[in-house]
């Protein structure tokens, strides 16, 4: 086997108060994360704790019930105007809400049937209002590209920062083999790039949530195996007797 002659055990005190603080850090700021996670994303669905269905309404959005105007009139607002009143309101709302169908019928219907509580109730959004109805038409489509691709780069950039680094260190613990520390160095680079492309994937079709979840747990358990390994290796081990020393004594 071929010697390693920098190991984490025997380093200098000064790299191993440098290495440690680093990893201690960036342990604690894995822990934020996943905290803010579960604060965020976690209450997606109105539950506390991180689910599937979070990353969907994350992501995907909320497609199924369409706009809140049509969710409305398919329910609480349903007995509020006749049948064929409703229908045809759900019908401009879904087909694309043009301005001459609203000026010629849905404006009407709205004075007559949904204004004497809209207008008048304080708290209710005035459905007279274009830019309230603008609101009220907007369907629930997840994150917007432009969010998604802002926070796809910034994530990428400064994730396989903290990995590299993690990785680096990691390299001069002792006892693992070459391709295990090999594997366990890739694991959160792979998972990292699959948990970004996770969230596109999702915003094209919900099954792929899964992905978002197995990605982002896969690399923080990665991560903390390293970080974990490389503060017992600087500071538990030299403490324990008999601990193989690296290079062997006789090995010069
Ligand atoms: C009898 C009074 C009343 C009438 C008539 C009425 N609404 Fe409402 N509307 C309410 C109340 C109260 C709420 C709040 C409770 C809820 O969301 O169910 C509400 C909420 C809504 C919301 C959700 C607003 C939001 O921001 O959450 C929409 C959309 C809506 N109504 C549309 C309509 C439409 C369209 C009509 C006409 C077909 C209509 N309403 C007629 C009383 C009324």
């Amino acid at each position: 086997m071929e010697i390693q002659r920098f190991t984490l055990s025997n380093a200098a005190l000064p790299l191993k108060t440098l290495f440690s603080g680093y990893l201690l850090v960036v342990g604690l700021g894995l822990l934020f994360a996943g905290g803010q996670i579960m604060l965020t994303h976690g209450m997606a669905d109105g539950k506390l704790g991180l689910s599937v269905d979070d990353i969907v309404y994350s992501y995907y959005g909320n497609r199924e019930e369409g706009s809140k105007l049509v969710s409305k009139l398919n329910g609480s607002m349903k007995d509020n105007a006749p049948p064929d009143v409703r229908m045809a309101m759900i019908k401009w709302a879904e087909t694309g809400a043009s301005e001459e169908l609203w000026d010629s019928r849905v404006s009407m219907d709205v004075d007559q049937y949904c204004q004497p509580c809209h207008a008048n109730i304080s708290g209710l959004p005035d459905l007279s209002n274009k830019d309230t109805m603008k609101k009220l038409l907007a369907v629930d489509e997840g994150q917007p590209m432009a969010t998604l691709t802002r926070v796809s780069h910034i994530h990428l950039f400064g994730i396989s920062f903290i990995f590299f680094f993690v990785g680096w260190i990691f390299t001069y613990s002792t006892g693992i083999a070459p391709m295990h520390k090999a594997i366990l160095i890739s694991v959160p680079f792979g998972f990292l790039i699959v948990d970004v492309l996770a969230w596109w994937l999702t915003k094209l079709h919900p099954g792929f949530a899964w992905f978002v979840i197995i990605g982002g747990f896969g690399y923080s358990l990665a991560a903390a195996i390293m970080i974990f390994t490389s503060l017992y290796q600087m500071w538990i081990l030299p403490l324990r007797k008999n601990h193989p020393v690296y290079p062997p004594a006789d090995a010069t």
